[in-house]
């Protein structure tokens, strides 16, 4: 008899406070990366234009004290509408919600004495809104959201002073929450940082020759500040399971050619692994160690930094799937496609959504045995789905068809690996409700079960809609996975 889902499987959704929320400066909150990321109009699928931030794009945003073209001022308000939007998801059934708490609205000032109670009481809300319906709260810590206090004062996580400040920031939050959230995400993404570091680590120097250096340094701060958060965790509330995450970039061989496996082995190590190893692990991987050398980098590492990575390890490997790619020993004539944050090769058994990621269900179920094999600690998929372009009929109805026939590949996928022995335990799809893209900051870029009436300039009545994947989800929590149909 094949395995079922296990009975308390974890069905959800999750969001990110700088995608939704809105609010950008209420509640004492200061200006944060996401609010200063300008949208532009996309050449969907051709090549990756994610919106770029430098000093310049800060400054300039600066400057603007209007949230038309930057949408992640605006988000979908989810500041003032987490009541009715929280509602729409216990509807669905929702067994676990997953969003991020902003930094700079509970450290306005970056190194504030003492945490912005007014933030906390709008966290208070969100918390108790989910409890009251029986949802489980997942929370992380940080997800894109750079103070950009924390970047003109200390030059992001090149310094190692952020260390202390995301230690306090982390413990009032798990102080604040201890009986109410059981589990934490320390950082989302965290491999995201060697593409995107002006973004993720508020490393804004590009130009300079060691920039590499500089943010690798970033991350060996970040990985020591989620060891000890979890230590903390742990210490504050025993029963507290404190996740880390990447974004997976699940990576086939072109040919069978050797060469090409060896192409392979090298992006999974670059791209995925050596972040999770060390997190997972709690020490820097072989590769790592080689890569560095390579690249002439030399970390500054403290003497109990090791120790401390050793000794508080992640208890769940959480992470990201919405594409894969492929690697080629010599790509130099191979046709790209865009993906999350990198152009990647294009695979010809593979079809791709409008943005040219390639969906791939079953490198799903490869990479979650590929993930336990490693690790042998239990996973949680913190984010899947696919932005499509969505049509709000007169009647209010959205026949997303093509969303349904995406997820439903997906999760017979995670059956099949819970199958082959895979401890999965929850999955939160990506933008339960729509939000406002990461990457490029649309908002047509859809990956809701409910839509929300606001284009990408903000016009729109705002109200909410279900789509007819509404209803499907629902149905899929409410057999627990076991009917997919529609
Ligand atoms: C993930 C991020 O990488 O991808 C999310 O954690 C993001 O914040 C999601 O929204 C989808 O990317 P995008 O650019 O389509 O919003």
């Amino acid at each position: 008899m094949k395995k079922e889902f296990p009975e308390n499987f974890l069905w959800g959704g999750a969001i990110a406070a700088c995608q939704a929320e809105g609010a950008w400066n209420l509640g004492g909150k200061t200006l944060t990366v996401p609010d200063t990321m300008k949208y532009v109009d996309i050449d969907r699928g051709k090549a990756l234009k994610q919106i770029h931030v430098t000093r310049e794009s800060i400054e300039e945003a600066k400057k603007e004290s209007d949230a038309t073209y930057y949408p992640k001022r605006r988000g979908i308000d989810f500041y003032h509408t987490y009541k009715e939007d929280i509602a729409l998801l216990h509807e669905m059934g929702f067994k676990v919600f997953r969003f991020s708490v902003s930094w700079a609205r509970v450290f306005p000032n970056g190194n504030d004495s003492t945490p912005n109670e007014k933030a906390l009481e709008y966290y208070d809300k969100v918390v108790e809104e989910c409890l009251k319906y029986g949802i489980e709260p997942l929370v992380t810590i940080s997800h894109f959201d750079m103070p950009i206090v924390l970047i003109e004062k200390f030059g992001g996580w090149y310094n190692r002073e952020l260390i202390d400040l995301y230690v306090k920031y982390s413990k009032v939050l798990f102080e604040r929450y201890k009986d109410k959230v059981k589990h934490w995400i320390t950082f989302n993404e965290i491999n995201m940082s060697i593409k995107a570091g002006p973004k993720t680590l508020g490393i804004l120097n590009e130009n300079q020759e060691n920039y590499e250096e500089m943010l690798l340094q970033g991350l060996h701060h970040q990985y020591v500040a989620a060891s000890l958060a979890t230590k903390y965790a742990h210490e504050i509330s025993p029963e507290s399971k404190v996740g880390c995450m990447v974004a997976y970039f699940t990576t086939y061989p072109h040919t069978c050619a050797p060469e090409d496996a060896l192409a392979m082995q090298k992006d999974d190590q670059l791209r995925n692994l050596m972040y999770l190893d060390i997190q997972a692990k709690g020490q820097y991987s072989y590769f790592a160690k080689k890569y560095m050398k390579e690249k002439n980098v030399t970390l500054k590492v403290l003497e109990n930094d090791l120790e401390i990575l050793k000794a508080y390890t992640a208890d769940f490997i959480g992470f990201s799937y919405y594409m894969s790619m492929i690697s080629s020993a010599n790509s130099e004539n191979l046709e790209l496609t865009s993906g999350n944050v990198i152009n990647v090769l294009k695979n010809p058994y593979l079809e791709a959504n409008e943005w040219g990621w390639q969906i791939d269900p079953t490198g799903l179920r490869y990479t979650l045995n590929h993930l336990y094999d490693r690790y042998q600690k239990p996973l949680f998929i913190l984010e899947n789905g696919t932005g499509a372009l969505d049509k709000l009929n007169e009647d209010g109805s959205v026949h997303d068809d093509y969303r349904i026939a995406y997820l439903s590949e997906h999760i017979k996928q995670m059956k099949e690996a819970i199958n082959d022995g895979v401890d999965l335990y929850g999955y939160t799809m990506w933008g339960p409700i729509d939000i406002i893209s990461s990457s490029t900051s649309e908002m047509k870029k859809r990956y809701g079960f409910i839509f929300v009436d606001q284009d990408d300039l903000g016009e729109g009545s705002k109200k909410r809609y279900k789509k007819d994947s509404f209803y499907w989800y629902k149905n899929v929590i409410a057999t627990n996975g076991r009917d997919l149909e529609k």
